[in-house]
């Protein structure tokens, strides 16, 4: 990706269950269209194939599994994200880790899909080595700062600035984003003055009680266009 990119995390807030999916997807849609600016969803697993027929902005699952389309209950494999219709699926979320080897697995997996890979790192240690299977993205979050409203960009600059050098040193073409803490528009400006692409963010948008509003304070300053 050359332009900045949004990734709006549903997790399993409340917010985002059912029918809160499909309004916040499609608050993120609008504003998209309105602002030309990327935004892409990863609405809860179940309602995944629901989302992908209702926008027509990019669809992640939130997590997947390194088990076969077979007789694996519960799980979800990288071939059922690709008959849903999504575009690629979170890996390695905090909230969700797999073994190294695994998510190098995974990327492979999803790559000879035609998915998109997102690899989430807690720091820019861990974003290097994740680099060298090459996924199209790697959001660095400090788990310490997820969920708290204190954002990354404005408490722990250098992770940011840091985990962008560690991870195109090891691998160029992958687009870094960051996230955690994440509340405002300056916020994501200020994570992408410090070289990231965009942001993964989650509760600010989720738990936001007008979705849509904020989707659009954050896209126009990542776009840096300000008003209409
Ligand atoms: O996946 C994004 C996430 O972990 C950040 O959450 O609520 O701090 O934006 P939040």
């Amino acid at each position: 990706a050359d332009r900045p990119l949004i990734v709006i995390n549903f997790k399993n807030y409340r917010e985002a269950q059912g029918d809160g999916a499909l309004r916040i997807a499609k608050a993120a849609e609008d504003v998209s269209r309105r602002t030309g600016v990327l935004v892409a969803v990863a609405p809860p697993q179940v309602t995944l194939m629901q989302v992908v027929r209702s926008v027509s902005i990019p669809v992640f699952a939130q997590h997947v599994d390194d088990v076969e389309p077979s007789s694996t209950t519960g799980f979800v494999p990288p071939e059922s994200v690709s008959a849903s219709g999504a575009s690629g699926s979170i890996i390695n979320h905090s909230e969700h880790r797999l073994p190294e080897d695994t998510v190098g697995r995974l990327v492979r997996r999803m790559r000879d899909l035609g998915l998109t890979s997102l690899v989430c790192a807690s720091t820019p240690d861990e974003a290097a080595r994740l680099a060298r299977f090459s996924p199209d993205y790697i959001a660095i979050e400090p788990p310490e700062l997820i969920g708290t409203g204190r954002a990354v960009s404005r408490v722990a600059p250098e992770v940011i600035s840091r985990g962008v050098e560690a991870v195109h040193a090891v691998s160029p073409d992958v687009t870094v984003l960051c996230g955690a803490g994440i509340a405002s528009g300056d916020d994501v400006r200020a994570s992408i003055e410090l070289g990231a692409m965009g942001v993964l963010v989650s509760s600010a948008i989720v738990r936001a009680p007008d979705p849509g509003a904020k989707v659009e304070e954050f896209a126009r300053h990542a776009s840096g266009v300000r008003g209409r």
